[in-house]
């Protein structure tokens, strides 16, 4: 793992955005995992603002959401459907039909998570996968104890994560109390790992995550065990972290990220 602590949260996006930016040039066709919150709208205007401005082009790209409410259909605004479509795939060239979410209406919620599973492995497999992380340490919609084997299913969603979502209703007794996700599992078979987090209000979850122990009482402390997993954090999110000087020493030591410094 590597974490990069990056001054400003404009920074820390940028950063982000600027990864995945350089993937895709490398590898057009691309398969990119995503995720929605309030932490990615800046990362999607940035990519947005890179396919307008700088021709990063997404046209075979295929992307991969971590997760869906259950009962919202696509066009409902608080749908992530619609999240994606608001602030990124409206935005860039991609061809809608290669993006996929979880289909909140699936009846047969079993039969979904295994659909989502198989076009996953169809697109062989998610070359990247973007990650936040919710204030119960949640990745996707992977509350605490969910297996850290756990593949796409659906779950029901904490207290927690409720404080954390609803007040982005105008309703929030709107917001539905389970959703589909990837699982944790799921999430581990990507071949990157990109994990962004900004702002004090993560900033003790994140070192549960990255400095704590192994447990799905917080599902992103799994990260830990990727071989491919960089992490990306302003310096609010880190406060709390022990070893803040020693990420900063490899991060000016590694050749890999010379290009990135400021
Ligand atoms: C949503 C998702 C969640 C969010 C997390 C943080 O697709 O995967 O795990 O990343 O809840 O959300 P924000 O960025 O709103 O704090």
């Amino acid at each position: 793992m590597e974490v990069i602590i990056q001054k400003t949260t404009e920074q820390a996006v940028e950063l982000t955005a600027k990864i995945i930016a350089e993937n895709i040039g490398i590898k057009p066709d691309f398969v990119l995992g995503l995720a929605t919150g309030r932490t990615m709208e800046a990362v999607y205007a940035e990519l947005s603002r890179m396919h307008r401005e700088d021709n990063l082009d997404f046209s075979l790209c295929k992307t991969f959401n971590l997760d869906e409410y259950i009962g919202l259909p696509p066009e409902d605004k608080n749908s992530y459907r619609y999240y994606m479509n608001y602030h990124l795939f409206n935005r860039i060239n991609i061809d809608k039909r290669n993006t996929h979410l979880p289909n909140g209406m699936a009846e047969d919620e079993i039969a979904e998570g295994k659909h989502y599973e198989d076009l996953i492995k169809r697109a062989g497999g998610i070359d990247l996968q973007l990650l936040g992380i919710g204030s119960d340490g949640h990745i996707g919609f992977n509350e605490p104890i969910s297996a850290l084997f756990s593949r796409t299913r659906a779950k029901s969603l904490t207290p927690a994560t409720y404080a954390q979502n609803s007040p982005l209703f105008d309703n929030p007794e709107d917001m539905p109390k389970r959703a589909f996700t990837m699982g944790v599992g799921t999430i581990m078979e990507a071949r990157r790992i990109l994990m962004l987090v900004t702002g004090a209000s993560k900033a003790e979850i994140l070192a549960k995550a990255i400095e704590g122990p192994l447990t799905s009482m917080v599902t992103a402390s799994a990260i830990q065990l990727h071989a491919s997993c960089t992490v990306i954090v302003d310096e609010a999110a880190a406060a709390d972290l022990k070893e803040k000087d020693y990420y900063r020493w490899i991060f000016e030591n590694e050749p890999e990220w010379q290009k990135y410094r400021q």
